[in-house]
């Protein structure tokens, strides 16, 4: 059971700008460590239960090899696998898996339900997706971003798409770290500022996603059809037909402009197989450096900074 005052993962917001600069520093160290072979293994004897209630690839695999490569280990449960799935209450869920574990992450549809299971936790909480959150990817995004072109303030990010849980969560980011993003979305899957709970002064709104990416300095964007709203799926792909980031888009954005997507990708969809595979994307850094992160974060939430 950790010791230290006990701090959740929820939103991007949980964590200050002078903390996100301890995480980068400490996520460069670690990842520096991982390349070399160097143990690292500050949290022996501790466990991290993940709970997905969503499919997923890079979260699963970066939250488990991060723990054991930390030292710990995983318990790994479903929604299929566990009495989550039938219908459990979220509250003694928390009380009873908080009880066994040092760390919980969880991947689930609505935030009110990560919120919940926080409540009742005796441990740390991450989020790893709800509807309308991903800070974890976000935090992968701007330390990508930062290894590649150093400070992320004062820059812009053009975000090309739907106003999903990424959506919201780098408005977040934008105004907690000072840059600016500039969103362009079909009519209908507009932004809501109030579930990013952010001020208008972090983003740019265009009708037109040339315009956004116009002196881009990252150009980002996500599948049209996010988990939970498949039943969607066909309008969506109607709406969403001139929303795909192309090379053009690419040219609109600076010279030296950087691409990221979350991952999955659908080719075709919301990206040309150009620009993902093209020498702007940093698709697969941004990717890996879920691992790093992540681990810089369960560090912690759990011990606090390290010297
Ligand atoms: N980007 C991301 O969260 O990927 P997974 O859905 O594979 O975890
Ligand atoms: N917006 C996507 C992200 C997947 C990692 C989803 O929620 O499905």
């Amino acid at each position: 059971m950790s010791t230290t005052k006990l701090k959740h993962y929820l939103q991007f917001t949980d964590l200050t700008a002078d903390e996100y600069a301890y995480l980068f520093e400490r996520t460069a160290l670690i990842k520096k460590k991982f390349k070399t072979y160097e143990k690292h293994h500050p949290l022996v004897d501790r466990t991290l239960a993940m709970i997905f209630e969503k499919a997923s690839t890079r979260t699963r695999v970066s939250f488990e090899a991060g723990m054991y490569q930390l030292g710990g280990s995983v318990v790994h449960l479903t929604t299929g696998d566990s009495q989550l799935g039938r219908a459990e209450p979220i509250e003694d869920s928390a009380r009873v898996i908080s009880r066994m574990v040092d760390l919980v992450m969880i991947r689930t549809f609505g935030q009110d339900k990560i919120e919940r299971f926080a409540q009742y936790s005796r441990v740390p909480v991450i989020n790893g997706l709800t509807n309308e959150y991903h800070p974890c990817q976000i935090l992968a995004d701007i330390f990508t971003y930062i290894e590649h072109r150093g400070s992320i303030k004062g820059k812009v990010v053009a975000w090309v798409g739907d106003g999903n849980n990424m959506a919201n969560t780098w408005l977040q980011a934008a105004e907690l770290l000072g840059f600016t993003v500039h969103v362009s979305t079909p009519s209908g899957y507009e932004i809501d500022q109030t579930v990013a709970g952010v001020s208008s002064r972090c983003y740019q709104v265009f009708k037109d996603p040339m315009q956004a990416c116009a002196g881009a300095d990252l150009v980002t964007t996500d599948v049209w059809t996010s988990m939970g709203f498949e039943a969607e799926n066909e309008a969506r792909k109607k709406a969403f037909a001139d929303w795909c980031v192309d090379t053009e888009m690419m040219r609109a954005a600076k010279p030296d402009a950087l691409f990221m997507h979350c991952l999955p990708a659908h080719r075709g969809e919301e990206v040309e197989a150009e620009v993902i595979d093209g020498p702007q994307s940093v698709v697969w850094d941004e990717a890996e450096n879920r691992l790093h992160v992540q681990k810089a974060l369960m560090e912690y939430l759990l011990l606090g900074r390290l010297a």
